[in-house]
């Protein structure tokens, strides 16, 4: 009897010291398993005289069924715990305020492209397109830009690759945003009203160049288009892209292959202390360089001159970001650095509009 009380103690220890399911099975076994240490000493009982037999069996069947009371009380404590455990882990207040994310901005690079597009719509302008790996006739032939023509090499063009042996010309990274009239005007014939935001392509580098930099051209061709509706139309988009009440823009007599006249655009500014004021002052900044379209160029996109005419604009989009926004340097632009964005980027949901305001 002692040998009983002595295994009592123990498996009961057993099973008080078992902390996971599988330890608690383990002690299970060793004690009620078939080769277990009750299964063998009931087994014994048939060897036992009658006298023995009576004393012994009903302890061994106590203890047997007090060691099963206990398995089952320590696995359901042990669930108990498991559940409380999980139940610590995923916990949740859900009245804390969320995490904060790092939130993306719109460049103003594209906030201007959407400005601009916004303005122009409004006046009846639609947006055309082109590639940037442009065909050598689009870049400058078609806009009356001759092989020998200096103007090539003032682009300073970036060539792709021919194979060896291939000798027509190599195709560019266009070097402005004009192929795209050619392109328009092949497209959709006249009347015509579009512009063409874009990148372009200058093997160029210091505070103000980058090599990859952004355009907007503007073309209207109709029957009567005139040098007065192309300084109405660009009044009117440094009005409203300025967002004051008046601009005054000053025409320069300029050259280009593609339009006849030509002028260059200054628009009156000011700068008080590193501050930039549009509108008012006795400073200029150019713009943009813009004129008529030349007939050459009207012949290559497939328009009779003689019944048609329009006017053409190209502006640098970059130039005009920094000087409505304030922003010293051009580089930064292209940098990805995500404080910079931060600084000058917008909130992605504020899409400008004209009646809401452009830039909010
Ligand atoms: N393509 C010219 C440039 O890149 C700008 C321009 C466009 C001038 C259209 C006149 C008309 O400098």
């Amino acid at each position: 009897m002692n040998d009983i009380s002595d295994l009592r103690t123990q498996v009961l220890a057993q099973v008080a010291a078992a902390d996971d399911p599988d330890a608690l099975e383990t002690v299970r076994l060793t004690a009620l398993g078939k080769k277990g240490a009750i299964s063998l000493r009931l087994r014994e009982l048939g060897r036992m005289s009658p006298e023995e037999r009576q004393t012994v069996g009903p302890a061994l069947n106590a203890l047997k069924s007090e060691i099963d009371a206990a398995l089952r009380a320590r696995r359901e404590a042990l669930e108990d715990a498991a559940l409380e455990a999980r139940l610590q882990g995923e916990w949740l207040d859900v009245t804390l305020p969320p995490r904060p994310r790092p939130r993306g901005t719109i460049h103003p690079v594209s906030q201007v492209m959407d400005e601009l597009t916004a303005i122009f719509a409004d006046i009846g302008f639609s947006v055309a397109e082109g590639p940037q790996i442009e065909s050598d006739w689009h870049n400058f032939d078609a806009l009356n830009i001759a092989p020998e023509h200096p103007a090539r090499q003032e682009h300073d063009t970036f060539f792709m690759h021919r194979a060896p042996g291939d000798n027509r010309p190599p195709h560019v990274l266009r070097t402005h945003t004009s192929p795209v009239q050619i392109r328009a005007m092949q497209a959709q014939g006249a009347p015509l009203r579009v512009i063409a935001p874009g990148r372009v392509y200058r093997m160029d580098m210091d505070q103000t160049h980058a090599p990859m930099f952004h355009q907007v051209e503007g073309l209207a061709i109709d029957r009567d288009i005139t040098m007065a509706q192309l300084k109405w139309t660009l009044e009117e988009f440094c009005r409203a892209f300025f967002e004051v009440d008046a601009v005054e823009l000053r025409f320069r007599a300029s050259h280009f292959p593609f339009t006849e006249p030509s002028a260059e655009v200054d628009i009156r500014c000011s700068w008080q202390d590193g501050q930039l004021k549009i509108g008012e002052g006795d400073d200029w900044m150019e713009i943009l360089g813009s004129g008529m379209v030349h007939p050459h160029v009207l012949r290559a996109g497939g328009i009779d001159p003689e019944r048609w005419q329009g006017f053409a604009f190209g502006m640098g989009i970059d130039r005009i970001a920094m000087l409505k926004y304030g922003i010293p340097d051009l580089r930064a632009f292209f940098e990805s650095d995500l404080r910079w964005l931060r600084h000058y980027g917008f909130a992605a949901l504020d899409l400008p509009d004209l009646p809401a305001g452009l830039s909010r």
